[in-house]
């Protein structure tokens, strides 16, 4: 099936692994409403493209993403409350439904500036992989906002209370190898070993089934929101729903090639997938 067109994204693919970039390079990527919305479709599209393995989520040019768009986000849409709210909707879809809840495993790629509202797609993925040149800042607070939509809770999320609150009210830009000292992304790498570092990345998780992948992002999702109990509770039926429903039989694979074959340890890498 051929891909979809987008007037503010763009995709690419490579070995299973599909780029899904920020595509409006001339304004930075800033996010606008057709933006908004059009990524609300693309990750609908692409959760149930057999295509896909692995999405990669970045931006082209020179920025991952220069935030909110000031002018068409913001100031166009002050009196114009219909479409205020539609971008809204498709916001809060975005970052926190359909991006944090995307059944296949999510990297986000920043590969430049990024701003503001930026640091919700980013923290949405699952992992993050910063050029060392990219430059991140919560620059709200230059604008006489506050960090809004979701990007408070993200931060807080994703950073110790120290570092968030510094960075908050600040307003002070940092680089990747910062980003990556302070957790905000995984790891950093020269800006020219971005794309090769993430599809080594993205080929590891390709070796692991899909279905354990899933199960296991989503487990990682909801704990933080449960108490030990319901935690506790939650996991066994996650683990049981995964032993029915992996096509592969990874557990029983698994402990096969350990216990009987001898022929894989978990210590030593990706469980051989058959068939
Ligand atoms: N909203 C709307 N337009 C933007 C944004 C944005 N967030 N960021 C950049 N643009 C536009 C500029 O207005 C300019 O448009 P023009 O060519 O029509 O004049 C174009 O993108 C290029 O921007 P420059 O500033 O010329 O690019 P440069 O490479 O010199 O700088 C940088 C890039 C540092 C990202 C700069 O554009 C910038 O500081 N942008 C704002 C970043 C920001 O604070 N974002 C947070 C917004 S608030 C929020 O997200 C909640």
């Amino acid at each position: 099936m051929a891909d979809r067109e987008y007037r503010t994204l763009k995709v690419e693919r490579e070995d299973g692994v599909t780029f899904l970039y920020f595509n409006r390079p001339e304004k930075r990527n800033a996010m606008n409403p057709t933006l908004l919305a059009e990524m609300v479709d693309a990750l609908d599209w692409l959760e149930t493209d057999p295509d896909t393995q692995i999405l990669v989520l970045t931006g082209a040019g020179d920025a991952f993403t220069a935030g909110m768009d000031l002018k068409e986000y913001f100031r166009e849409l002050d009196d114009q409350p219909e479409a205020r709210l539609k971008a809204l909707w498709n916001l809060r879809m975005f970052h926190h439904t359909r991006l944090a809840g995307f059944a296949k495993v999510t990297i986000a790629m920043v590969n430049g500036w990024c701003f503001g509202g930026g640091f919700s797609p980013l923290v949405s993925c699952d992992l993050a992989i910063a050029a060392e040149e990219a430059q991140f800042g919560l620059s709200e607070v230059n604008w006489g906002i506050i960090p809004g939509g979701f990007v408070s809770k993200d931060v807080v999320h994703a950073l110790s209370y120290r570092h968030a609150f510094w960075y908050a009210l600040t307003g002070e830009t940092f680089d990747g190898k910062r980003a990556a000292e302070i957790g905000l992304v995984n790891l950093a790498v020269p800006r020219a070993e971005l794309r090769a570092r993430t599809l080594e990345v993205a080929r590891h998780l390709m070796q692991i089934s899909p279905m354990v992948l899933r199960a296991t992002k989503e487990a990682l999702r909801v704990v933080p929101q449960l108490g030990w109990d319901e935690a506790f509770d939650y996991l066994m039926a996650k683990q049981a729903w995964l032993r029915a429903n992996d096509p592969e039989r990874s557990r029983d694979r698994g402990i096969r090639q350990f216990i009987d074959e001898k022929k894989y340890r978990p210590g030593l890498g990706p469980q051989p997938r058959e068939g």
